[in-house]
């Protein structure tokens, strides 16, 4: 394998995020390679957020780096999305007074994308979740929350990146709908889309994930494959109910 193959898609080193006073990450260390799913955990606080935040280029980290393909991200503002990160947040941060259609538009928005290569992007999302070519026109506040989430991915996906960051994906969504939001997270991964999933819920993560992290007041605690993972005293007794 060359070097360039080896060097991960995205690496975070030594990562601090301070809010004032608050240190909601005291040196962060994660990767994730090329074609790689990879799973964050921990409780509520952890600082789960705000590392998907900061990995997807959203917040600048007080200390560290973040560097993608080996290169260090710059200031500027959307340089992520171009580099190739997409970010799916908490809360979904979707128009709602628009329909579903405008909002999947909008995550070619920075790429002077060309008109067909749009369409041709829409399709395939839409051939990922079927619900959103049949509420292609619908306001996207009168769909479900899980259907919001489709959206959400879905926009992400509209402008191609190279790896999918995800904030609690599964929140407040039925086990049903969770489950189709998951399939198509692991056609995305079958495809070759790089993941970095960051779940609450552990059995969960480590059905799609190689890999994880089990972050605990803004520092890694654990790490390792899953199979590691499965077996740590630790992720067991508070995640795996073991
Ligand atoms: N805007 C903010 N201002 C001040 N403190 C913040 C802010 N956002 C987060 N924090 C604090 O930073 C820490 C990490 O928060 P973060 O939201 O990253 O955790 P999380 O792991 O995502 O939690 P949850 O599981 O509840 O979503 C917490 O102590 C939180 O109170
Ligand atoms: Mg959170």
């Amino acid at each position: 394998m060359s070097q360039a193959q080896e060097r991960p898609l995205l690496e975070a080193r030594g990562i601090v995020y301070r809010y004032g006073a608050i240190n909601a990450l005291k040196g962060v260390d994660l990767h994730v390679g090329r074609g790689e799913a990879v799973c964050v955990i921990g409780p509520n606080g952890a600082g789960k957020t705000t590392l998907a935040r900061v990995a997807g280029g959203l917040y600048r980290p007080a200390k560290g780096t973040l560097l993608v393909n080996g290169r260090p991200l710059s200031r500027r503002p959307h340089e992520a999305v171009a580099r190739g990160i997409g970010s799916v947040l908490e809360g979904r941060h979707l128009f709602v007074e628009q329909n579903v259609r405008t909002n999947l538009e909008l995550g070619c928005y920075h790429g002077n994308v060309p008109k067909q290569v749009v369409e041709e992007r829409l399709e395939r999302v839409m051939d990922l979740f079927p619900v959103l070519r049949k509420r292609a026109d619908q306001q996207t506040s009168t769909m479900s929350g899980g259907e919001q989430q489709m959206v959400a991915v879905g926009r992400a996906l509209m402008a191609e990146p190279e790896i999918l960051i995800l904030d609690e994906p599964s929140m407040g969504l039925s086990p049903k709908i969770t489950g189709e939001v998951f399939d198509a997270l692991a056609a995305l991964r079958e495809s070759g889309l790089s993941i970095l999933l960051i779940e609450q819920n552990a059995p969960l993560a480590f059905e799609l994930a190689d890999r994880g992290y089990l972050l605990r007041q803004g520092e890694v605690v654990v790490e390792g494959s899953i199979e590691e993972l499965t077996n740590d005293e630790v992720v067991r007794s508070a995640y795996l109910g073991a």
